[in-house]
């Protein structure tokens, strides 16, 4: 197999032409602000793997923070994600006109790359990166150690098919992390009980979160609780799970995290 088309490293140079998703402390330049502050709790994040010399595939990996958090830890990581020549898996609501959404959003997509460029230069980092959809994983880049899907497959249309594409090519292990799903709620428990529902409460929930009177969310299907994360990984033979519990902060809020690790080997 020939080796992949990495994305060449593009020199940034000024920060203005950068968007952070993670409030990180960058080399040289000092903290940037992000909507997300993962700083000193990455470990928990990553469901307290070890990544020390493991080839490691970040799916979404957004402004860097955990790629060079992994790096520093002893990872070789290939960190991917969309670039605007992708796009993100929108709930098509009818008769909503999504032209000036999608631009926007490329636009934000352009300046996210350029903020883990910023980022990548600064930290001298050695990570190697592809652009493109979760669907469309290129076989070459693999065989990895370990992927990380840190709070992407709620934004996606099809987070089994994700899944699936993505651990084609993994060795060991897969880290889901995801927001705790909220109880929904006494109507729940109601339309559980009259059709005799048997498993835990919230072990294999799924809801969708789109509604259609609202028209919104718009860029988030999904609240998946850790259950059927858990199912997923070992119906693709990721068979030993374990499942962690964490804070993280959010513009100042603190959200409930759950991350879930699948090993492969026997039960
Ligand atoms: C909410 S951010 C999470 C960032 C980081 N993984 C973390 O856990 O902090 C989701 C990331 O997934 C990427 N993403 C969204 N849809 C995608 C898709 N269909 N294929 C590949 N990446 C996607 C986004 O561009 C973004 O970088």
């Amino acid at each position: 197999m020939h080796e992949p088309d990495w994305i060449q490293p593009r020199r940034i140079d000024s920060i203005d032409d950068c968007y952070f998703y993670h409030t990180m402390d960058i080399p040289n330049h000092g903290v940037v602000q992000g909507e997300w502050d993962l700083r000193g709790r990455e470990t928990l994040y990553l469901g307290n793997v070890s990544v020390v010399g493991k080839r490691v595939l970040e799916i979404g990996t957004a402004s860097g923070h955990l790629c060079f958090a992994m790096e520093k830890m002893g990872a070789t990581v290939v960190a991917y994600d969309l670039s605007p020549d992708q796009d993100w898996d929108i709930v098509p609501y009818f008769g909503l006109d999504y032209e000036q959404h999608i631009q926007e959003r490329k636009e934000r997509i352009h300046k996210l790359n350029n903020g883990f460029w910023f980022a990548h230069g600064a930290n001298g980092s050695r990570a190697r990166v592809r652009y493109g959809t979760v669907y469309d994983i290129p076989g070459n880049m693999g065989p990895f150690d370990i992927c990380t899907l840190g709070s992407i497959l709620l934004h996606l249309r099809d987070p089994f098919l994700a899944l699936q594409r993505v651990t084609a090519n993994v060795r060991e292990s897969v880290i889901v992390t995801d927001l705790l799903p909220v109880r929904r709620g006494k109507a729940l428990d109601r339309f559980k009980k009259l059709i005799g529902f048997q498993q835990k409460p919230e072990a294999h929930s799924i809801y969708f979160l789109p509604n259609a009177d609202r028209c919104a969310p718009n860029e988030t299907w999904w609240s998946l609780s850790p259950g059927v994360i858990a199912e997923f990984l070992q119906i693709l033979g990721f068979n030993r799970i374990t499942v962690t519990y964490h804070q993280q902060s959010m513009q100042g809020q603190k959200y409930q995290m759950y991350t879930v690790v699948g090993r492969r080997g026997m039960l």
